[in-house]
């Protein structure tokens, strides 16, 4: 984001993640960290050791693998088996299109516009048109974030890709002509819709994308005439299940609930279904009574929608994130009688069924109402299906679900085993040990708080802050190794606004976020767990460090223990967003090579976009990721996936990976 950026919607987001909301108290992951580390000094004998080796705790992981961790230039790089492609260079990845490994090439699929119906025509990115809102519900969606493929009977050739369409800037998804330039308070004027068309084509442009692919003599392609391909946007009819019902009156607006928003990463299970994640739902939402007071000390926004306390906690405000749909659509007007309601609607992991077009998103509010990033769902001692959950907002939560019973038992009797089960939230001790605290009514302090278990459901994020979760620096992805190991990243993004945090710890100066990783007891279904810190972005920026990153974001473990890091944010070096992978095995605890990663770059996208989702075919030949806002939608910047002409307006897009000799990727 650089600082001639005009303060559109994409802006506000951005802050919007960096604010907390949190104002619990309760005591924040950074001073957890600062004092587990001060104490590995003490052990260590005083001695002074780079941060990432503050870590460096022999503790009680599954697997160590020990092999040694090389880095620095291009040739030293060892083949430690898992890993031996040639890196892209920190010279090479930072051009207005993406640069792959010499041993890798890609190709485009599916960009923002691609008609996923016959009769629809496709957008590709002319300068003076966009597609009509009844266009663009028939084509792929804008924003392009987590997704999975669904083989058609283990096919490497051919499945359904379910693909998550987070968010569209206002100038990016329409022309000069269909915004308004008003004035909301900030330096510039903020770009909002000036018809209701154009707010449902921004509608339209969000949600998920249901699309059947396959591979057509060497090139991915969609299957326009398949039956399962299906768009889910912010008007599709939607179902709730588990504790909270549709028609509870934290959720009965009197209405059909209806859309998915801001659908970030993902998850899937072992019963063939796709888990979308609504993130900054409450972005989406303003005050259409209110108007914008320049009087007193500071603007102020007056109107007849003052937040709850909970709406507060959630982040709602008068003018959400500059979106603009409350001028047209009362549905996203807070100041509308049932508009409690509508926003506790949203918050929820969805699930969806690719292989049944007719079926509607089920809401399973069972795992809690949160700015959900994603979902990384194992199986767990006993059967039970476990989801591990980020919240990602400054100081907020890593939360844990486990069904009740075996998945299959639970499928078996009729239950949907994200229906049933027990929610928790991390706290993070001093010690390197760690605790998950359940969220429920039978806790004497969330029934004083709440009157119902369906309450502590939709407000999780309070129950969260009762039972004294530890608040973390912006969870994104999380995902589970073969070893048993959950990651996280910790993007800890502080770009706007002032750190909050102790200065002692030695944490202090990591602004451009770290890698947690954690190891439950009992095979996920306990309550405690061990905790360590993998990797300290800040620790890869020295010069000649050609693995330097910043802003992890997407995760995912290979089965073979290969951690794929995605970024989104500012990198260092003048590079774009990427791709890294690296090894598991290696580690901060690796004896022969403490705090020193093997992390290497596989892909970097254009300017100004994030590297984000990730999915592979079953032989893992194939993987699929995406640049999600290339450019930001200025054709200056980038006309990827076009070629460059200065004129054609970037699309996000998936970009289908292969290997040169048809190896594994990422090895
Ligand atoms: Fe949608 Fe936190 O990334
Ligand atoms: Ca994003
Ligand atoms: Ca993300
Ligand atoms: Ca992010």
């Amino acid at each position: 984001m650089t600082s001639k950026e005009p303060l559109d919607n994409a802006t506000i987001h951005d802050l919007q993640e960096d604010s907390p909301s949190n104002t619990s108290g309760n005591r924040p992951f950074t001073d957890v960290a600062g004092v587990y580390a001060s104490r590995r000094k003490v052990l260590k004998g005083g001695l002074t050791f780079a941060a990432a080796s503050f870590f460096a705790a022999p503790m009680a992981f599954a697997a160590k693998g020990g092999k040694p961790g090389p880095n620095g230039a291009v040739g030293q790089f060892k083949q430690n088996g898992l890993i031996s492609f040639d890196p892209v260079l920190i010279a090479d990845g930072s051009g207005p299109v993406p640069a792959i490994s010499a041993d890798y090439d890609y190709q485009v699929l599916i960009p923002w516009g691609t008609a996923i119906e016959p009769g629809t025509s496709d957008y590709t990115g002319n300068p003076v048109t966009r597609p009509t809102a009844a266009e663009q519900a028939k084509q792929i969606g804008i924003g392009h974030d987590g997704m999975w493929f669904f083989p058609d009977n283990g096919s490497n050739e051919r499945g359904v890709l379910c693909i998550n369409h987070e968010f569209g800037r206002n100038t990016h998804l329409n022309l000069a002509s269909d915004l308004d330039a008003v004035d909301r308070g900030s330096s510039s004027p903020s770009l909002i819709p000036n018809s209701l068309e154009a707010v449902l084509r921004s509608q339209n442009a969000h949600g998920v994308g249901v699309v059947e692919i396959y591979n057509n003599s060497g090139t991915w392609e969609l299957d326009v005439a398949s039956n399962k391909n299906r768009r889910i946007h912010v008007n599709t009819p939607v179902a709730f299940s588990g504790p909270v019902a549709a028609d509870h009156p934290l959720l009965n607006t009197g209405a059909q609930p209806r859309g998915t928003v801001n659908n970030c990463a993902n998850g899937y299970t072992p019963w063939g279904t796709y888990l979308t994640c609504e993130e900054n739902f409450n972005g989406y939402f303003g005050d259409e009574s209110a108007v914008l007071d320049l009087g007193g000390e500071s603007p102020a926004w007056i109107g007849s929608w003052s937040p709850t306390e909970e709406q507060e906690r959630y982040g709602f405000s008068s003018r959400g994130f500059d979106y603009g749909w409350e001028r047209f659509d009362p549905r996203f007007d807070l100041s509308q009688a049932s508009s409690l309601q509508e926003t506790n609607r949203f918050g929820w992991v969805v699930e969806i069924d690719p292989m049944a077009p007719n079926s509607a998103p089920v809401k399973r509010t069972a795992l809690g109402r949160f700015k959900h990033e994603g979902v990384a769902l194992t199986v767990g001692q006993g059967g039970r299906a476990v989801a591990y959950m980020g919240d990602d907002q400054r100081f907020d939560y890593i939360y844990k679900f486990v069904s009740d019973d075996n998945w299959q038992a639970m499928r078996a009797q009729g239950k949907s085993p994200l229906d049933h089960g027990k929610l928790y939230a991390a706290r993070f001790n001093d010690d390197g040990s760690g605790d998950w605290l359940e969220l429920t009514i039978a806790n004497p302090a969330l029934d004083a708080r709440f009157s119902s278990q369906e309450e502590v459901l939709v407000y999780a994020r309070i129950a969260a802050d009762i039972v004294g979760a530890t608040p973390m620096n912006r969870p994104e992805w999380t995902t589970v190794a073969p070893n048993g190991d959950v990651y996280c990243a910790l993007t800890n993004n502080s770009r706007r606004q002032p750190e909050q945090e102790d200065s002692a710890n030695p944490l202090q100066a990591n602004s451009d976020g770290h890698i947690i990783r954690w190891h439950d007891s009992e095979q996920h279904t306990g309550t405690t767990f061990d905790w360590e810190i993998f990797i300290i972005s800040d620790d890869t920026q020295e010069d000649g460090d050609e693995r330097t990153f910043g802003d992890p974001d997407g995760l995912w473990v290979d089965p073979d223990g290969r951690l794929f890091i995605q970024t989104d944010g500012g990198q260092k070096k003048g590079l774009n967003n990427q791709m890294l992978v690296c090894s598991t095995f290696d580690g901060p605890n690796d004896p022969t090579d403490p705090g020193k990663l093997d992390v290497r770059r596989l892909f970097t996208g254009v300017s100004s976009d994030e590297i984000t989702g990730i999915t592979v075919t079953p032989d893992r030949r194939i993987m699929f990721i995406n640049t999600q806002h290339p450019g930001n939608g200025d054709p200056t910047r980038t006309n990827f996936p076009a070629a460059t002409d200065g004129v054609t307006i970037p699309r996000d897009c998936t970009i289908v990976i292969t290997r040169k000799d048809g190896g594994i990727i990422g090895s």
